[in-house]
């Protein structure tokens, strides 16, 4: 980390920051609150992700450099709580939680003014979110329908939300509640690319990517040490579990026919790829609230 200093005020909601990093001084934008456009679901959100006046959500750089990598469109996130940062970074966001508490900002007018004022994308935002469990079987969103899914702590996205990627779709997870770990070890899922916090990029070379979930002594992750994970918290894991390599985000792939941005990655070889399941209409998003900036 570098130094920084705060300079001009730009556009509400927007600041200019000179940092002095180790490649010398760069100036960017950052986000920051917008003074008198807070309503109470957006300072919610702020007071969560964006600790302090200047401060920015530390999900913004992974979205970016997520974004940088693959054009993604459709974006499913289980388990969102107020998190709306991915609406910045892509136009169509689904969001689902069971919390009837959190619904307010996805269909918040100061909210969506604050994405559309900071958004990184030209074309019109469309905000969803429908309250449930998603780990019911209820047909809110349509199967194989995104080309993301975001976990982020909200415990077991992967396995039931699985089905909602199209082929080729990705799932950005972290290791909170260990969801990066079970996708790891779905053989849905191939293990694409893992954030670098320095250099704010997804590291897809293979070299890197096969340090994850490997054991110092060399082992690669079973369902058995993923067991005996789960149990401990991460200071207090015995060195036989400690990996190569972590991470604070992966990028997983959904095995099949769509477009990889890894070629070069070699699967471990008992990782099969499954007989797709029964392809279903591609139709949207059904049974929930819409709203659209442009
Ligand atoms: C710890 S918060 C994480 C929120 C957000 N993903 C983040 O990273 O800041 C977990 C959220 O997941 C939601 N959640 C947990 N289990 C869920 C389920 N089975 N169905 C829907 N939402 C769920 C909770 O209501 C909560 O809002």
């Amino acid at each position: 980390m570098g130094l920084e200093r705060k300079g001009s005020e730009l556009a509400a909601g927007r600041q200019c920051v000179t940092r002095m990093g180790d490649e010398g001084m760069r100036t960017v934008t950052k986000k920051v609150c917008p003074q008198g456009k807070l309503s109470s679901a957006l300072s919610a959100y702020f007071r969560s992700y964006a600790k302090g006046a200047g401060a920015e959500d530390v999900h913004v750089p992974v979205f970016r450099a997520l974004k940088r990598i693959q054009n993604l469109e459709q974006v499913l996130y289980p388990g969102c709580h107020r998190h709306i940062t991915p609406s910045l970074f892509f136009p169509r966001v689904h969001y689902v939680d069971c919390d009837e508490k959190v619904g307010d900002i996805y269909r918040d007018a100061k909210a969506l003014d604050f994405i559309n004022d900071n958004k990184e994308y030209t074309q019109q935002t469309v905000v969803s979110f429908s309250r449930g469990d998603f780990f019911s079987s209820s047909p809110v969103v349509e199967e194989e329908y995104f080309d993301l899914v975001i976990s982020l702590s909200a415990g077991n996205v992967s396995e039931p939300c699985g089905r909602y990627l199209k082929e080729g779709g990705y799932l950005l997870v972290n290791e909170a509640h260990g969801d990066a770990y079970r996708a790891y070890l779905d053989q849905r899922f191939e293990l694409a690319a893992v954030y670098d916090e320095d250099s704010q990029q997804f590291d897809t070379s293979s070299d890197v990517v096969k340090e994850c979930f490997h054991t110092r002594g060399g082992e690669e992750l079973t369902k058995a040490m993923f067991d005996e994970i789960m149990l401990k918290p991460k200071s207090r894991r015995p060195n036989k579990l400690r990996f190569q390599r972590d991470a604070m985000f992966y990028l997983f792939r959904m095995k099949g026919e769509g477009k990889a941005i890894k070629p070069d990655h070699v699967q471990p070889s008992e990782l099969q790829v499954p007989s797709r399941i029964q392809k279903k209409r591609r139709t949207g998003v059904r049974g929930c609230e819409c709203n659209s900036v442009s």
